[in-house]
């Protein structure tokens, strides 16, 4: 007998089209494959968010997230963090490139290192990331798997500003999906990955506007 499941999603509050006036200068710092970045991309190719990428900030030299950028024209900087003494000086390396860059927003999509108090003090209040998790729980490495060995029923994905501290500041949006009985991490980690492409523009949209509902 086939179980019928319901694989809905529990949706954010807000959907598109989000008003924007402006456009937002964003700078993507990430690490890894880059799906976030890609999706928001896609969202501003399709109008839907009104932002430009000025820069990829990426400090794993193999990092696919640098092909896909390329792809789409985006300038790309590699600050590898082996090359920098501490996390302050690779921060400050950083933040020159942001500025060069003009950038107004600065979005941490699958970045995997710490950021120090000079990151954040030189961008108040706009710097987003996105974690697989709703947060407050599961904060740090392992979101995933750490959902799955709690056992919860309901895990998601949050953007929120962020603080010093990892994983923690202000939630601009969340998305929960159900964790089913056969999931493991991969399993998870895809349903998971497909709500983060949905709200993380969506979210930098409401950023920029100051909207924190
Ligand atoms: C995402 O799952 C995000 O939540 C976490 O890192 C991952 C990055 O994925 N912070 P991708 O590189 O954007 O595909």
């Amino acid at each position: 007998m086939s179980v019928d499941r319901d694989f809905s999603v529990i949706s954010p509050a807000v959907q598109w089209p989000i008003a924007q006036v402006e456009q937002v200068h964003l700078g993507v710092m990430a690490s890894g494959n880059g799906s976030n970045l890609e999706a928001i991309v896609s969202a501003i190719a399709c109008k839907q968010l009104k932002a430009k990428i000025e820069v990829l900030i990426y400090n794993q030299p193999e990092a696919r997230v640098a092909q896909r950028a390329e792809r789409w024209g985006i300038p790309t900087v590699l600050l590898d963090h082996r090359a920098f003494p501490s996390r302050e000086m690779l921060d400050a390396a950083i933040i020159q490139t942001l500025l060069q860059s003009d950038v107004e927003w600065v979005i941490m999509a699958g970045w995997m290192r710490r950021v120090t108090e000079v990151l954040i003090d030189a961008f108040p209040q706009r710097i987003l990331n996105i974690h697989p998790s709703l947060l407050p729980s599961f904060s740090g490495i392992r979101a995933v798997e750490q959902a799955l060995q709690a056992g919860v029923k309901i895990s998601g994905c949050t953007v929120h500003l962020v603080e010093l501290a990892v994983d923690s500041g202000p939630i601009i949006m969340q998305a929960a999906v159900p964790v089913l009985p056969e999931d493991t991490a991969v399993t998870l980690q895809a349903r998971i990955q497909q709500q983060e492409h949905q709200i993380y523009p969506q979210a930098i949209a409401l950023a920029a506007q100051q909207i924190y509902s």
